[in-house]
């Protein structure tokens, strides 16, 4: 039996969508059930329902064998796993946003505050470039942080744009591209090795046709 860790919210249709197009019956995990573990009628399949965050963790300790995350989550995790493949979906764009003509390296002595969902890409991104910066950690809405005052700017994640640009804010550098991942368990790889490979590889055709196919 392959364990497999899904992300539920943004993610969690698409993932399904494209499972559903691999044979694997989903319908039962679309319900409104409140259960958390669902497996396939044929005992092949076992799904964990976890929030995002947790999906890198669940995959490194081998409790899923593989586990379906945006890499935002994967970047801000840093755990120890395979990344196998690019599922191109749940595009988006990690970036740093706050009010037009914000100087990142302000005029006053006081550090730049720094309001994100994501303390460790923040904290990396600004270390790269040798920068001094005060991470505020919050679990949403940051939009928030240069609207209230709290902080100077955010390390966010932008997909439509509408967020930001209903609240004023806009972006003021793009940090790296986010889609959805499919992750592996470093042991599962080696000890599920056929089973593994069989939904990568279906994975990796629908999803590179659908690449072609939008490009015709
Ligand atoms: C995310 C992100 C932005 C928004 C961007 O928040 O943190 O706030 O979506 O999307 P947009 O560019 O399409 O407007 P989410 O909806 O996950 O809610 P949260 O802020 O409560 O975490």
């Amino acid at each position: 039996m392959i364990t497999i860790a899904l992300a539920k919210g943004r993610l969690a249709d698409q993932t399904l969508d494209l499972l559903e197009q691999l044979g694997i019956d989903c319908r039962e995990i679309r319900g409104e059930s409140r259960k958390l573990i669902f497996t396939t009628n044929d005992g092949a399949i076992r799904f964990i329902l976890v929030k995002p965050s947790d999906v890198p963790a669940y995959v490194e300790y081998g409790t899923a064998d593989i586990g379906i995350a945006g890499k935002d989550t994967l970047l801000e995790e840093g755990r120890s796993l395979y990344e196998m493949l690019d599922l191109r979906f749940g595009c988006c764009r990690l970036v740093v946003a706050g009010y037009a003509g914000r100087k990142i390296n302000g005029i006053t002595n006081s550090l730049t505050r720094v309001a994100t969902k994501y303390p460790n890409i923040a904290r990396n991104f600004y270390a790269g470039r040798g920068e001094s910066v005060e991470i505020i950690k919050l679990n949403g809405s940051v939009e928030l942080g240069p609207l209230t005052g709290l902080s100077d700017v955010i390390v966010d994640i932008v997909e439509s744009g509408r967020t930001l640009e209903e609240n004023g804010l806009v972006v003021l550098e793009e940090i790296c591209p986010v889609s959805a991942r499919l992750v592996v368990n470093q042991v599962s790889l080696k000890t599920k090795h056929d089973e593994i490979r069989k939904i990568i590889e279906g994975l990796r055709e629908l999803t590179e046709g659908k690449a072609d196919d939008s490009r015709n």
